[in-house]
């Protein structure tokens, strides 16, 4: 077996299992390194072992140098210094890149096919327009994603604009259909189709909610996949074509889990707008009176109970409380209490938000319990902790036809005797819709800043 082909299996492996290891916060960080030293070595073997039938190596060895240390400083660097909370911009940022470099691939390629065009050309063009379409739909689209979770592009919408994007994206495929059945290399049909891409990935993702970008990003993420898998196809490269499969069923998959989450369709988030247009949301009245309770009476309510439930979400994420909160786990823990955490899927702003970053801060992973059996423990909990969690808790998904959040699985906090929510104000959460949780008999407010209240506890819980 040639070296390059066993380096490209090796590669493939490499992917398949780090991408296993991932699925546990245990084994995820050594996966990720796998991975990487998996796509290391695609990278060496591709630059040193590849040469083409005429026996060239691939040169150019300056302009891929300079493009790799280029890359790695700008990667490295931003992967450093972005914050916990910042994760989906830079996912899809990258993203962004995956598909902007796929579709380069296939301008490239095109213009190749154009200067020699030989035999029956309609396979290569698929392939090529494939990767045209999609790697520029992904870029796009992940940039206005980029923007809109910055805070740097807004919300838009026109009347009729999906029948637009309809007629956009049918055309740019008839366009592809043309060329490809005809064998037709022509640089004015492809360039259309790559300015159609371009307006098909904007208005695409323009309208949809902040809310819902996390699931846009993963559909995204799995055009990139899809386009990238077109390289491999279109270079007979075994690693990418599996690194981009890959990619693009993991983020597949993901999408539909992430629906699964907040019960609601693909098509729902795709033309619905929940979490756009929030304003008004956060100016409506309060629904009654809410009880707020002292830092030295929750210190006490919690070192004298049994059995306490943390529920983490994304405040305690902005307050980078992470630390903290594990410092209070231990305290109790350590007076008798038994103490858990109730994950939510979607708390926070990303898949395993909460997971990942209660992993860094040492907190157990038995100790974190899904949303199925957090539900089935609430009854017997005597005080829930709510650390900046809103949405999750928010029993308007059970109650409330009417509520954008309608349907959505939620963490059954109401059940528990008492409930401690710590919050900055009686704001809304991303939705944008009041809790009637606050307003309940059982629940008190423990205003503030969820690192500097959860310091206050620490030390009030040590005087108790
Ligand atoms: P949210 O509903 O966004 O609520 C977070 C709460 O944290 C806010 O109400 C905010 O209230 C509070 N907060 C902010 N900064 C704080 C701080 N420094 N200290 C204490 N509290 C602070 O969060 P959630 O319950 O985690 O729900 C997640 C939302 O994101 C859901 O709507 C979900 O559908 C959506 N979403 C998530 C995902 C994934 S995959 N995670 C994907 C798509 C959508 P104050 O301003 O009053 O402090």
């Amino acid at each position: 077996m040639p070296i390059l082909t066993l380096i490209y299996l090796l590669a493939s492996v490499s992917f398949i299992a780090g991408l296993k290891m991932l699925s546990h916060p245990a084994t995820a960080r050594r996966g990720n390194l796998i991975a990487a030293a998996g796509m290391f070595l695609a990278i060496v073997g591709t630059i040193f072992g590849y040469h083409d039938e005429a026996g060239r190596s691939l040169g150019n060895y300056g302009w891929i140098f300079g493009g790799i240390l280029i890359g790695a400083v700008i990667g490295a660097v931003s992967a450093k210094k972005v914050k916990m909370t910042s994760m989906p911009e830079m996912v899809s940022l990258f993203n962004g890149m995956g598909g902007a470099c796929a579709a380069l691939i296939s301008i490239v390629e095109f213009n190749h096919l154009a200067k020699a065009p030989h035999g029956d050309l309609g396979a290569e063009l698929l392939i090529i327009l494939a990767g045209l379409l999609i790697g520029t739909v992904s870029f796009t689209g992940s940039m206005v994603a980029w923007g809109k979770l910055n805070g740097r592009v807004k919300d838009f919408a026109f009347p009729g604009q999906h029948y637009i994007n309809m007629i956009v994206l049918l055309a740019a495929v008839v366009m592809g259909g043309w060329m490809v059945t005809h064998s037709l290399v022509s640089s004015p049909l492809f360039y259309t189709i790559l300015v159609l891409s371009v307006v098909y990935g904007l208005f695409f993702v323009l309208p949809i909610g902040g809310a819902d970008m996390p699931v846009v990003i993963s559909i995204l993420n799995s055009f990139t996949g899809v386009a990238a898998a077109c390289g491999g196809f279109l270079y007979d490269n075994k690693a990418m074509l599996t690194g981009g499969i890959l990619v693009g069923a993991a983020g597949t998959l993901l999408t539909i889990l992430m629906c699964k989450a907040m019960n609601r369709s693909l098509l729902n988030v795709l033309i619905g707008s929940f979490g756009g247009n929030k304003t008004g949301a956060a100016g409506t009245s309060a629904q009654g009176a809410y009880k707020e309770i002292t830092l030295s009476d929750a210190a006490v309510v919690l070192a004298y109970a049994n059995k306490v439930m943390i529920v983490p979400g994304y405040g305690l994420a902005v307050a980078q409380a992470q630390h903290v909160c594990h410092e209070l786990e231990k305290l109790l823990t350590s007076r008798g209490v038994d103490v858990k955490y109730a994950i939510h899927p979607v708390a926070g702003r990303m898949p395993g938000h909460m997971n990942v970053l209660l992993a860094e801060a040492d907190v157990a992973y038995e100790n974190l319990l899904e949303m199925e059996q957090a539900n089935e423990e609430f009854p017997t909990v005597d005080v829930v902790m709510v650390l900046g969690a809103n949405d999750v808790v928010n029993p308007a998904a059970k109650n409330d036809k009417s509520s954008p959040i309608y349907g959505m699985p939620i963490l059954d906090v109401e059940l528990a005797r008492n409930c401690i929510v710590n919050k900055r104000s009686m704001k809304p959460g991303y939705a944008g819709i009041e809790n009637e949780l606050f307003f309940s008999p059982r629940t008190s407010m423990l205003f503030g800043d969820a690192k500097k209240v959860l310091q206050d506890l620490v030390a009030e819980i040590k005087n108790t």
